[in-house]
């Protein structure tokens, strides 16, 4: 039993804002903001990519806020554990194939030239799991293609500290503050507890808050994580306006071409 959360895989396990509160997800973190870090990841894709990239699988894709923009080049498949979620992101991408899976265990059957495993990939807490989200992320990248993991935190530049930010849409509006800290009990976790202020079209307000549980391990994890998986690692610094000057990293695994290794 997880004193912090609910048992482990439970309903109650999964934050709010994936389940009943996933229509809100837009007004959190608008779509239109992720434009340049779209473009950065593209830019990765045919850099790093030895093949044509023109298939991406995006394993997590959440509100699809990253697909919206990289499906201009790039036909997309997006999965993502939470009905809710691949809901909201199938009305503001109509044109990309949705299927509902654990990222830990989804099995496609076909390959894709690029492999997105963007933020949801905080959500592994457990080397364990971590190392499942690189088997399957391997499953799906075809020979000479490229899968790409962007924690939000390694170890190394993990800080406590708080955001704010939000959105409105029309008369509906959203205030969140969001609030990272180490619990003493955690074991390479750490945990983001978010206030959510929800003011409804009739000016009604609900506050309410939602905890998250993220893994948090070290540089050298990650990278031994994707070489286990059948990888070449690679991490990059992460371009990106409010935090090119963070030591934040971006990391890469490219999928060997056979008897081209080494
Ligand atoms: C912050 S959102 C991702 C947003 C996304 N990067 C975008 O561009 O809109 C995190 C998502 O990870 C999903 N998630 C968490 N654990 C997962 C798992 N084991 N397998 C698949 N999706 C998972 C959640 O349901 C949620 O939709």
């Amino acid at each position: 039993m997880n004193l912090l959360f609910g048992p482990e895989n439970s309903p109650e396990a999964q934050p709010r804002l994936y389940r009943d509160l996933a229509d809100w997800y837009p007004l959190l973190t608008p779509a239109g903001d992720y434009v340049e870090e779209a473009a950065f990841y593209q830019r990765l894709f045919v850099t790093h990519c030895r093949r044509p990239p023109r298939t991406l699988l995006d394993l997590g894709s959440g509100g699809g806020h990253n697909a919206a923009h990289l499906s201009a080049t790039l036909a997309c498949t997006l999965v993502d554990i939470a009905p809710a979620m691949l809901e909201v992101s199938r009305r503001l991408n109509p044109g990309c194939e949705h299927v509902q899976g654990d990222m830990r265990s989804i099995r496609l059957g076909r390959v894709f030239d690029c492999v997105l495993v963007h933020d949801a990939v905080c959500y592994m807490a457990s080397r364990a799991d971590l190392q499942s989200t690189m088997a399957t992320a391997f499953e799906h990248t075809a020979p000479g293609g490229v899968a790409l993991f962007q924690p939000d935190f390694v170890a190394e530049t993990f800080e406590p500290g708080t955001e704010t930010g939000g959105s409105d849409v029309g008369s509906r509006g959203l205030r969140f503050l969001e609030w990272r800290w180490i619990p003493e009990s955690s074991h390479e976790t750490y945990v983001t507890d978010m206030a959510y202020m929800l003011r409804s079209e009739g000016g009604a307000v609900e506050v309410i808050h939602d905890r998250h549980l993220m893994g948090l391990f070290p540089r050298t994890v990650w990278l031994e994580s994707i070489a286990a998986a059948g990888f070449e690692p690679l991490a990059v610094p992460f371009e990106h306006n409010s935090s090119s000057d963070t030591g934040h990293e971006v990391f890469l695994g490219m999928r060997p071409v056979p008897g081209e290794r080494g």
